[in-house]
């Protein structure tokens, strides 16, 4: 099978790191020319909770040099997805399967749109990574990966990527409710990542301190409402207490959010409390602190360009 990794930030470089450890072709298609050759001859320096070690990793920044491709995982920013679909076109046949795992609402949507629902499988994963500098990434945490279809049909080369990604040490499994599946990991993003943005503090903290404990609250209650109007179901009985565990578990972690912010780069609000905003909003219910969180980010965004001056 050949496996593409599209996007070499913190995911896509461990994803590609792991991924190499199969008797699969994995490569990692990188926009950036310079970025990619450097990968494509050093490979992928790991450290983290997986230890110390170095992937050998293909890579490239041309789709036509990697040719067709089985499996494309898309792990870019989810503001990325549209232009990172249109890029990797020319390596979709009529077998190829999509994967995204990337956090927020919106992504299966897009790639459906623009490739057809049939080739998409949609998916989260609890896995840490940070990113560190080009070709070297920190594994932070372990984590489950669940991977499904929007229409809960499990195709047999659904089960071939379970058995892949397995095979390399990343513990995935199937679901057939991917939406409710989303939909519980949005809430998890909700509470944690524009929090922890804004403040600049480690997961573990916006937990230990009551004031940021307060808003977290508060903001995962506001997304738990909308998910119940939304009849979409969570697949945890209490989802405040589980983000809370995800803090703690996740305690040193620096969230995705507050690694863009650090790099001064456009986060994922968007996709993230943005959506429980305008779903909240076409629904008629209050969703007064994500709506703060959103501006808050938004105004932190803009910031950057102002520093820089
Ligand atoms: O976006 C992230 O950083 C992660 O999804 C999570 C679970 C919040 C852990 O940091």
């Amino acid at each position: 099978m050949r496996i593409v990794v599209v996007g070499p930030g913190a995911m896509g470089s461990l994803l590609a790191s792991f991924l190499s450890k199969s008797k699969e072709e994995v490569w990692l298609l990188d926009k950036d020319r310079a970025r990619a050759e450097k990968i494509d001859q050093q490979g992928i320096i790991v450290e983290g909770v997986s230890g110390n070690w170095q992937a050998k990793v293909r890579a490239s920044s041309n789709p036509q040099t990697i040719g067709k491709a089985d499996l494309i995982i898309i792990s870019v920013k989810a503001y990325d997805t549209k232009e990172a679909v249109l890029g990797v076109r020319p390596m979709v046949f009529e077998n190829t399967r999509i994967l995204t795992l990337q956090n927020g609402i919106g992504n299966i949507e897009i790639i459906s749109e623009l490739l057809g629902q049939e080739k998409v499988i949609g998916g989260a994963t609890n896995l840490g990574a940070t990113f560190l500098d080009p070709g070297k990434v920190r594994h932070a945490g372990k984590g489950e990966t669940v991977i499904g279809r929007i229409d809960g049909k499990i195709p047999v080369e659904m089960r071939s990527i379970r058995q892949i990604f397995n095979a390399v040490g990343l513990e995935t499994r199937i679901s057939r409710d991917i939406k409710g599946l989303l939909w519980s990991k949005l809430v998890i993003n909700v509470g944690i990542n524009a929090l922890t943005a804004i403040t600049r503090l480690p997961n573990g903290r916006i937990v230990e301190l009551e004031w940021t404990r307060r808003v977290l609250r508060e903001a995962v209650t506001e997304a738990v409402r909308v998910a119940k109007r939304k009849k979409i179901k969570l697949i945890y009985d209490d989802p405040l207490a589980k983000v809370e565990a995800v803090c703690e578990a996740t305690a040193t972690n620096i969230s995705s959010m507050l690694q863009d912010v650090l790099r001064k780069k456009r986060t994922e609000i968007d996709f993230i409390n943005a959506v429980i905003v305008r779903q909240a909003q076409e629904l008629g219910v209050a969703a007064v602190v994500n709506s703060v969180l959103v501006d808050l980010v938004k105004a932190i965004e803009s910031s950057y360009k102002l520093m820089e001056a």
